[in-house]
């Protein structure tokens, strides 16, 4: 599908490798959009580009890590004067690891990614909205954002904590023309569950127990199309919205 929707805007996305990320690149290079693509996964990228085919000239891989700053901005660079849409997608799991069992290591790598990495992203990318007075950031929350039965302490305290980023940005940043929101999805069949394999049983026991109402798992182009769509300036008076795409799971 190629439409018109991000026809003349530069896109930048982060988990370009995998699930979600890769459908939001297709997706948006779909819209028209010039896409920088950036995840750590060098194989993942490759195969990004293979599946958008003809329409693969429209979009630049970067192979990184977004919890470091140089690459943050090498990425931000990458996507020249201006970036219209920042899809901020990225992120892993935590195995479910609840709080009594948690080591440090394991909450600074999931923060890291989840939530300061985010940050960053998002802080490197202001500067040129600011200076063109419009631009979107459209971030991967999670059910967990919003409930604490869906994951271990560090990825639920990470999804909720970018609830509070993105309100930040839209309260200050909308007046100069900046939109910030988020997209929850539930359960979405993509590559996470290399970062899901609960380790303590009783937790996932208990997690199991919230996932009662978990409807069928969506693909990942159903999340990217919400993306897209809250990212465009058909969504211009959304602003610091929570968007769920979860299949009614987070009403249950
Ligand atoms: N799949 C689900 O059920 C689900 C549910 C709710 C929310 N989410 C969220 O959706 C987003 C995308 O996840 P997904 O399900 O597509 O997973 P995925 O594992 O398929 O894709 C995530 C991508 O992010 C990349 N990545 C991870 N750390 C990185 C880093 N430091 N620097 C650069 N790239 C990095 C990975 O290499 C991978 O390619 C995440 O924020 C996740 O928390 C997923």
């Amino acid at each position: 599908m190629v439409n018109s929707r991000y026809e003349g805007a530069t896109a930048l996305v982060t988990g370009a490798g995998s699930g979600i990320g890769q459908a939001t690149v297709i997706r948006l290079v779909g819209d028209g959009a010039q896409v920088v693509g950036v995840d750590l996964n060098a194989a993942g990228l490759d195969e990004t580009v293979a599946r958008l085919g003809d329409l693969a000239p429209a979009a630049t891989m970067l192979v990184g890590d977004i919890t470091d700053q140089g690459f943050v901005d090498t990425a931000v660079a990458a996507a020249g004067d201006r970036v219209d849409l920042l899809a901020n997608v990225a992120g892993i799991m935590d195995h479910f690891v609840p709080l009594d069992a948690l080591e440090d290591e394991l909450w600074d790598r999931v923060l890291g990614v989840n939530l300061t990495a985010v940050m960053r992203m998002t802080r490197a990318v202001l500067p040129a909205m600011v200076a063109a007075g419009s631009g979107s950031i459209v971030t991967v929350a999670s059910k967990a954002s919003l409930s604490g039965g869906s994951a271990g302490v560090s990825y639920t305290a990470s999804k909720h904590g970018v609830i509070g980023l993105v309100r930040h940005v839209a309260y200050f940043y909308g007046p100069k023309g900046i939109r910030s929101n988020a997209v929850l999805p539930g359960a979405v069949n993509t590559g996470i569950g290399a970062s899901s394999a609960p380790t303590v049983d009783w937790a996932m026991e208990r997690a199991m127990a919230s996932m009662a109402t978990m409807p069928a798992m969506a693909e990942p182009d159903l999340i990217a199309s919400a993306i897209s769509w809250l990212g465009s300036g058909e969504a211009n008076n959304v602003n610091g919205a929570i968007l769920t795409s979860d299949g009614g799971w987070s009403a249950a």
